[in-house]
């Protein structure tokens, strides 16, 4: 007699598997169902007074990483003892501090420490100020392949710390923010809630971000200029890159020359900004970093209804800059929702222009930008109101992996992926009237 299927060894596992399969949610981008916001996480004070908080890394010029914390005790000195094994500090630097003051705030002692110079692809631990735990980091690779995260507009929500929890399920070597950071909107305490709520992440891996919006702070008469918050807290290497202001700046990793751009700061063709972008890219060595990427926070191209046209001034005025040099991918936030362009140079599809990219979609508590123009603009390749962040890894001189992983409840969707192609490798693009190098060219034909 035959015996009954489920006793069949193969018939749980199978009956196992087709359940699983019908019941996985559909996770197409037509059929998610959007979340609306959920609300600011203050993240609390539980360390002493001398203790170092709101502990991040940056980059800071070949070699040398950035190390910037706050204590409450102004006599804390600004030291930080590091080494490559857990506990054992066999060298020392001593760097700077500054603070602010905003109406009624006062800001912590702020310590900005420069170590090295470092080892590449190595763990160092750490300890600041000579007090409270040790922190560790991991300097990205010397050369290609490396990976980016990135991620724009985070603020402190539920959603925030939901988008980095995922970010920190998969390693990386260095974080890019094109901006808005904290949305304190002059609430300076949540300056110091956004840069405890981040520690965990920025203290382990560097983390290089541009100014939004939110970062300006601007009250008339009072604080004409804005970014007191911002400048004193999120010092980034603009005086290694030769720029006069912490708004802009670049730096090299790994194959790759990266440059932040400011969208809040001025930038026509008289600006200090546009001149040094311009000798900026003078400079860049293809050979040395094939891939060029540029970082802003108001997006130049954009088909959502929110922000629109808001980049165009500055679109206007460094197009051209960006596409003779030949820039790889532009990042920029503000929108907050995903958006993948393909290349354009002035509103036109174009192989030599640079890929656009928009993902301000970190997690902030004004909630997503649901509204897209219709119909879409045969420019626009993937867009999608969702929360989530970005991942570029660099593969080589030539190839790079773009995915955009949204944020599913618990879990993060590669919802959309791309192959890029370096400029540098692509011959045709050097070819054109007035390009007096064709090392380029030489190099694509070896
Ligand atoms: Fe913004």
């Amino acid at each position: 007699m035959e015996k009954p299927l489920w006793l069949n060894p193969h018939f749980f596992p199978l009956l196992l598997a087709i359940l699983f399969f019908l019941l996985q949610p559909s996770l197409s981008a037509s059929d998610y169902v959007r979340q609306p916001p959920r609300k600011v996480v203050v993240t609390q004070h539980h360390r002493s007074k001398s203790d170092p908080q709101q502990v991040h890394t940056s980059l800071a010029g070949k070699d040398y990483m950035r190390i910037s914390w706050i204590t409450d005790d102004k006599d804390v000195p600004s030291k930080v003892e590091y080494g490559t094994v857990s506990g054992q500090y066999n060298a020392m630097a001593v760097g700077d501090h500054t603070s602010y003051h905003y109406f009624f705030y006062s800001s912590g002692k702020i310590h900005h420490v420069n170590i090295g110079p470092l080892e590449p692809s190595t763990t160092y631990y750490y300890r600041c100020g000579g007090h409270g735990p040790e922190f560790s980091f991991k300097t990205p690779p010397p050369t290609l392949p490396i990976e980016f995260v990135v991620l724009g507009d985070l603020g402190q929500t539920e959603w925030t710390a939901s988008t980095l929890s995922h970010v920190d399920s998969k390693d990386y070597d260095v974080f890019i923010s094109p901006g808005d950071l904290s949305y304190a909107d002059t609430q300076q305490l949540l300056w110091d809630s956004f840069g405890r709520l981040v520690e965990p992440y920025a203290s382990r891996r560097p983390w290089m971000v541009t100014e939004g919006n939110h970062e300006m702070e601007i009250f008339p008469i009072i604080y004409p200029h804005g970014f007191k918050a911002y400048n004193a807290r999120w010092l980034m290497p603009y005086q290694e890159s030769g720029s006069t202001s912490n708004l802009y700046y670049s730096f090299d990793v790994a194959g790759s020359h990266v440059i932040m751009l400011g969208s809040y700061t001025d930038f026509d063709d008289d600006s200090v900004q546009y001149k040094w972008l311009q000798s900026d890219l003078a400079k860049v060595d293809r050979k040395k970093t094939p891939w060029v990427i540029v970082v802003l926070h108001a997006p130049w191209y954009n088909t959502n209804l929110a922000h629109k046209g808001e980049g165009e001034s500055m679109r206007k005025a460094m197009e051209d800059l960006l596409y003779k040099a030949r820039v790889d991918v532009v990042f920029a936030g503000h929108v907050h929702a995903y958006e993948r362009f393909t290349r354009i140079y002035d509103n036109k599809a174009d192989p030599c222009g640079p890929v656009y990219i928009t993902i301000g979609d970190g997690g902030n508590r004004e909630g997503l930008a649901l509204m897209f123009e219709n119909p879409a603009s045969e420019l626009s390749v993937y867009r999608e109101p969702s929360f989530g962040h970005g991942r570029l890894r660099v593969v080589d001189e030539s190839r790079a992996h773009w995915s955009w992983h949204r944020n599913n409840d618990s879990d993060s969707f590669v919802a959309d992926e791309a192959w890029l192609q370096s400029l540098t490798t692509t011959k045709s693009c050097w070819l054109y009237p007035g390009n007096t190098d064709d090392s380029m060219v030489k190099k694509d034909e070896l």
